[in-house]
């Protein structure tokens, strides 16, 4: 599962994968990967990578930085600022989108594959208030 966070700076995505994290009861620290590129987590024998292009210069360095492994089909993989590494990360089965809101955050998440759809269906199923 691909999904990319789509915001500007400081629009909580770091804070949403913290909360999905602590979610599946990662109790260990969640910290932003902007310096490191990618932070790991394995929760249940499923790999949570999250990702932070956001210092990458050119779209190219996600190949130099060797990053395509990741992208597995046993792999949860966040991605924050993909369009630093346009035409080289893969495309997402979801994106959220974040707005800034008068109280907190306003979020969109859209499904771009079938896997995707299934996602935001479930989502959907457990989150009556949600707009479809
Ligand atoms: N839903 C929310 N409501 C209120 N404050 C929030 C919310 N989400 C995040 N914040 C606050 O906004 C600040 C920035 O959040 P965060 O680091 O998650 O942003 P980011 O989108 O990952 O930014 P960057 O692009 O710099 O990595 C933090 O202080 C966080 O506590
Ligand atoms: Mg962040």
């Amino acid at each position: 599962m691909v999904v990319w966070l789509d915001g500007d700076l400081g629009a909580g995505k770091t804070t949403l994968v913290r909360a999905l994290l602590r979610a599946r009861h990662h109790a260990g620290p969640v910290r932003s990967p902007t310096y490191t590129l990618v932070e790991i987590y394995v929760i249940s024998r499923i790999y949570w990578y999250h990702f932070d292009f956001y210092r990458f210069n050119f779209p190219e360095e996600f190949l130099d930085a060797g990053l395509a492994e990741y992208f597995r089909d046993d792999a949860i993989c966040l991605v924050e600022w993909p369009e630093k590494a346009a035409g080289y990360v893969p495309l997402p089965d979801l994106v959220v989108r974040f707005q800034f809101a008068e109280r907190g955050r306003l979020l969109g998440v859209f499904a771009s594959s079938v896997e995707g759809k299934e996602c935001l269906k479930a989502l959907q199923s457990g989150w009556p208030d949600a707009a479809s």
